[in-house]
């Protein structure tokens, strides 16, 4: 567990299940800081273009867009700190790898017409994953950014992240594509051709159902990646290293219901097996009691007194409406309240102290009343991660 504060960190990734706020916390943390002066970048693999959303901007792209000084004023950022966005485009990714990796331009062209490949990123499970997680080793290599948040997409399986890119790497090298397409690799297309009019029984029969060429077009993408491998391996090697390195922090978004509340134990407890300390626990949209006081206990003798006093302190006002009735509902109203409020703080108190997290590594922030999407509610949520979160 690392008792770093958040923003010396060089990288944070948000990560938690869907729809809990993971977008706009790390927005909510590139935003604190710019405003603490830093050149901070958030990387989002979102589709629904909920970063462009939260940070009150029109467009977001695979190329890093610097925010308008006008939208940081927004957000009461006046210093020299920068804030850059950018959305993540998964193939644009692999392209970029896979012209890195080839050993030639023949062999680049090769792969990206290959139709296996053009499918690939789509088909092969995690490798939207390992794309962010490649980019963000890049980023982070190229040492442009103070910090860069990364915002991981709705999954119930965030680990999905940790395992990508062995899972990628495991699959091009797995004994079974060795065991079925090795004998073709190694002899070269001859020796493919000989394979192909060999024992794969199987396989041919699926040529025949798939059209023309499955096979041809499997081994020469094989071919061609097995050039690449190589460089495959090595990267997710350093990608593993990259994410266990104290300078990498993840940050868990979790909504306060007790299901949640399950799953981010799990989540925290394949964290540690595999290596990795969870850095900090974001509880957001917690449900308070107004002020900063105890939440009230308002059993029903009490409620009836309040609504009573308060019936008769609303009648003496004449006012235009049925004071009875008023107070009986403002009653219930903050009775309903202080509830969920004593649940909600209950299901925190509660997960704090499964995951034993020091008070530092933990921040609540309410459920607002609104959507997050302007740069101005952004502030605020950041000023319930980074400063007085006492009233919560
Ligand atoms: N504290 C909050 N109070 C009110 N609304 C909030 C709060 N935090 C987030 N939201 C809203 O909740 C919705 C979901 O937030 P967000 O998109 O950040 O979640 P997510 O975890 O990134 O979702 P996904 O898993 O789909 O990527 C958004 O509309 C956002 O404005
Ligand atoms: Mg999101």
């Amino acid at each position: 567990m690392s008792a770093k504060p958040w923003l010396d960190h060089r990288v944070l990734v948000t990560v938690g299940t869907g729809g809990v706020g993971k977008t706009t916390v790390g927005a909510a943390i590139g935003l604190e800081a710019a405003r603490r002066g830093k050149r901070a970048l958030v990387v989002t693999i979102d589709p629904a273009r909920r970063l462009a959303d939260a940070l009150g901007i029109g467009e977001l792209g695979h190329e890093p867009r610097t925010l308008p000084r006008e939208v940081l004023r927004k957000a009461g950022i006046e210093g020299p700190g920068e804030l850059v966005a950018m959305m993540l485009d998964t193939k644009r990714t692999f392209d970029e790898l896979v012209s890195r990796y080839s050993p030639d331009e023949e062999a680049l062209e090769r792969i990206l017409a290959n139709p296996i490949y053009q499918n690939l990123t789509d088909a092969l499970a995690g490798s939207r994953e390992y794309s962010a997680m490649e980019k963000l080793h890049q980023l982070h290599s190229a040492g442009e950014y103070d910090l860069i948040v990364l915002d991981t997409p709705p999954s119930t399986h965030a680990l999905e992240f940790l395992d990508a890119p062995r899972r990628l790497t495991g699959f091009l090298q797995s004994d079974f594509l060795k065991l079925l397409f090795r004998p073709a690799l190694v002899m070269g297309r001859t020796g493919f051709r000989l394979f192909r009019f060999g024992s794969a029984t199987v396989l041919r029969a699926m040529e025949r159902l798939t059209g023309i060429g499955f096979l041809r077009t499997i081994s020469d993408f094989l071919l061609a990646f097995e050039s690449m491998l190589e460089g495959f391996t090595t990267r997710a090697a350093e990608i593993e290293a990259l994410l266990r390195d104290p300078v990498c922090g993840f940050v868990l978004v979790v909504g306060p219901d007790p299901e949640q509340a399950r799953r981010a134990l799990d989540f925290s407890a394949r964290l540690q097996e595999d290596g990795i300390g969870l850095m900090g626990l974001v509880m957001n949209r917690v449900r308070t009691w107004p002020g900063s006081g105890p939440v009230p206990e308002l059993d029903e003798v009490e409620a009836k007194r309040i609504t009573e006093w308060l019936a008769k302190e609303l009648a003496e006002g004449n006012p235009p409406f049925d004071p009875k009735r008023t107070a009986r509902n403002l009653v219930g109203t903050l009775t309903r309240q202080a509830l969920l409020a004593r649940r909600d703080a209950e299901v925190c108190a509660h997960l704090e102290k499964a995951l034993a997290l020091p008070p530092e590594a933990v921040r609540r922030i309410p459920l607002f009343s609104e959507d997050v999407h302007a740069p101005e509610t952004l502030r605020r949520m950041a000023s319930y991660l980074f400063g007085n979160a006492a009233d919560v």
